[in-house]
């Protein structure tokens, strides 16, 4: 598995944590490997080994400047390349510096987030493009948080949809809200050459139903449509959801959770993606200061209130992510999937693993895996509409499932 995830563009950091050209470097753990991130003087974002091929020094204490990182041992110095352009411990005329490199990754900057490719070189594909990668900058928000278990079960949480009537109901004896209208959606999943789409439909009444359809594309993204804006299914701007789950090694995670306005015309206030975060449980108050953890973590029991949880919500547990992170994180670092019992409404989860597997034996063979090639992805965008019962979602919501970015 760590060979597939690393045929694939990951995001290794926010931009916003190498704000400046020559500022500090930053340490990244990502597929299991230390790297340190810095961003150079020109501006771009190099990717290197974490320690200094001498003899093992942390290049995080290296000092960033003209373009490279300077190890501050014996004051080796290599470029974003990883090729070493300074060894001032060596005699001027030492050939020894053409012969050694950092391990150094190719780095791709967009959306508000440093992609990283750590596979080989001759498979690597082109940059990620999203619609949300392309959206401007006023238009989307990007946050990052820690989560203490293995990426797929948190991928599998993101693309479960019937878990939200419990988990995530804000209010159960509030007979209007969508999820309480109907606990159990069909679910109707098509593959597709990125990974698949997925519609839940949920009876709303004798004329309509709701469908809510999402993507999951390769290895571990899922885009959804916006209903949580409101308790009440109602969106209050037009904004798109999602989350991709970055494996830090396997047992942790991070969580990229992302929010862009789908309408061209309509930027997203800074106020509104604040409120987002906060109502997901990672508002700015919710983290531990300095770091991507939530005060509201597995040590104190997320803070369940059994009060809350008797009269009015199954968790008892505040922020709609922190809720999840309860449920994922709480399975153990690396959910024991032996003892599952998977219902009808697993077929997202059933077609994720599937297509997982199917990657891995692409792979195998020597080809490129589903969600490398941006052509495939690149165009789509999830929804969430109210529509006449029994009618085709395919079809009526054709127009609403390509990007405008
Ligand atoms: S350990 Fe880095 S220069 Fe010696
Ligand atoms: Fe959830």
């Amino acid at each position: 598995m760590g060979n597939l995830m690393r045929r694939y563009w990951q995001p290794a950091l926010l931009s916003s944590e190498v704000p400046e050209p020559d500022g500090a470097p930053v340490r990244v753990r990502l597929l299991g490997e230390d790297l340190v991130a810095f961003r150079d003087t020109n501006g771009d974002v190099g990717l290197i080994d974490a320690f200094c091929p001498h003899r093992r020094a942390p290049m995080f204490f290296g000092r960033n400047e003209e373009c490279g990182m300077r190890c501050v041992y014996h004051g080796w110095k290599f470029d974003r390349s990883g090729e070493c352009v300074d060894m001032p411990s060596e005699p001027p005329d030492s050939l020894f510096k053409t012969k050694v490199r950092i391990g150094a990754y190719p780095t791709s900057e967009r959306g508000g987030m440093v992609w990283a490719y750590l596979g080989p070189a001759e498979f690597q594909p082109p940059a990620p493009d999203y619609e949300l990668l392309r959206a401007p900058e006023t238009h989307r928000h990007v946050s990052k948080t820690f989560e203490q278990a293995n990426w797929l079960q948190a991928l599998e949480g993101g693309i479960d949809t019937s878990h939200s009537s419990f988990v995530h109901n804000q209010d159960i004896h509030n007979k209007k809200l969508l999820r309480n209208a109907d606990t159990a959606p069909n679910i109707e999943v098509e593959k597709t050459s990125y990974g698949f789409r997925y519609a839940g439909i949920r009876r709303l009444n004798e004329e309509q139903d709701y469908a809510r359809v999402y993507h999951y594309v390769l290895p571990a993204q899922q885009l959804r449509g916006g209903v949580t804006e409101s308790a009440g299914g109602k969106k209050e701007v037009p904004a798109l959801h999602g989350h991709l789950w970055v494996p830090i090694d396997d047992e942790t995670t991070f969580t990229y959770n992302w929010i862009y306005s789908y309408d061209p015309a309509i930027p997203l206030d800074h106020e509104h993606a604040i409120g987002h975060e906060i109502y997901s449980g990672r508002g700015p108050e919710d983290y531990i200061p300095g770091t991507y953890q939530l005060k509201r973590n597995r040590d104190n029991d997320y803070l369940i209130d059994r009060d809350l949880q008797r009269t009015k919500t199954y968790t008892g547990i505040k922020g709609i992510n922190t809720q999840d992170y309860a449920l994922q994180e709480g399975m153990g670092p690396i959910c024991d999937r032996t003892h599952e019992h998977l219902g009808t409404s697993d077929r997202a989860i059933i077609a994720a693993r599937q297509l997982l597997f199917e990657a891995l034996d692409a792979v195998e063979r020597g080809e490129a895996p589903k969600g490398t090639n941006p052509v495939d992805y690149s165009q789509v965008r999830p929804v969430d509409l109210e529509i006449p019962r029994g009618s085709r979602w395919q079809e009526l919501l054709e127009r609403e499932l390509i990007a405008r970015f």
